[in-house]
């Protein structure tokens, strides 16, 4: 395991939250992590450049230090809008072949695990043709899927989960997050199905269940995932932990 792509059901199911509980876990374990978000779509101008906040939050969580900014998030968009559009409006072009370039320089840097999260959904177009999940595969990422637990996540979860196997890719496991304060109606049944479907039909267990977060901190989610051992050994592939 070294690169560990992860997508959510659908824009703020929780992936920057998770994706730092999953770096300072990783980085509990003694793991040198890297972040990579690579496009961000969402900054605000500072003295020091653009800047958006998940990508912020994922340096703070990441071990590894000496990193700069524009490494880890190569791509920083300012308005909070489609990636692709964004990038039209600034006459950027987004495209696999550059952000894999981005990933290769950060890669140089001494590590043991890149964490890449991703941008809205799992299919986030990039231009015409592609999209970030072209670029997942291009990475051959194992990927986290991250289920904002409301009504409709079955679909979006199952839709999801099926492109990422069709890619050839592994969905290595899968977290039931409770990103808003009102729980949906028979929650503990549909984070049941999911975790039978996804053991099932994919080998993927459920890494954690997280419960609404009056303060959303990394640190304290981190508690909800498995000791960093066994975390990183379901990162690899592995379905006991
Ligand atoms: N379990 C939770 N409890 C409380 N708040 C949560 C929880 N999960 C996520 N949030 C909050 O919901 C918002 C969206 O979460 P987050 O930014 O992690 O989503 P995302 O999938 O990364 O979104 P984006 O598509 O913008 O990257 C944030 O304000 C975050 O703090
Ligand atoms: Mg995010």
């Amino acid at each position: 395991m070294n690169c560990v792509f992860v997508t959510g059901t659908d824009t703020d199911a929780g992936k920057t939250l998770v994706s730092s509980a999953l770096l300072e876990r990783l980085g509990e374990g003694g793991l040198r992590t890297l972040a990579f978000k690579p496009v961000a779509a969402g900054a605000v101008k500072t003295a020091v450049g653009m800047r958006n906040s998940d990508a912020l939050q994922l340096e703070r969580a990441m071990s590894c230090r000496g990193v700069s900014y524009e490494q880890i998030n190569p791509v920083c968009l300012e308005a909070p809008v489609a990636p692709h559009l964004a990038a039209v409006t600034e006459g950027k072009k987004l495209a696999v072949e550059g952000l894999h370039g981005d990933y290769l320089r950060l890669c140089e840097h001494d590590h043991d695990v890149i964490l890449i999260e991703g941008a809205g959904g799992w299919l986030v177009p990039l231009n015409d043709e592609e999209t970030l999940a072209d670029f997942a595969t291009k990475v051959n990422a194992h990927v986290v899927l991250v289920v904002n637990m409301k009504l409709g996540c079955l679909n979006h979860a199952l839709l999801t989960a099926a492109d990422i196997q069709r890619r050839g890719l592994k969905l290595v496991g899968w977290v039931a997050n409770q990103a808003q304060l009102t729980t949906m109606a028979l929650a503990e049944e549909n984070q049941a199905w999911l975790t039978k479907y996804f053991a099932r039909e994919h080998g993927a267990p459920l890494l954690a269940s997280i419960p609404f977060q009056q303060t959303a901190d990394a640190l304290r989610v981190a508690s909800y995932l498995p000791a960093s051992q066994a975390l990183i050994s379901v990162l690899q592939g592995n379905t006991d932990f």
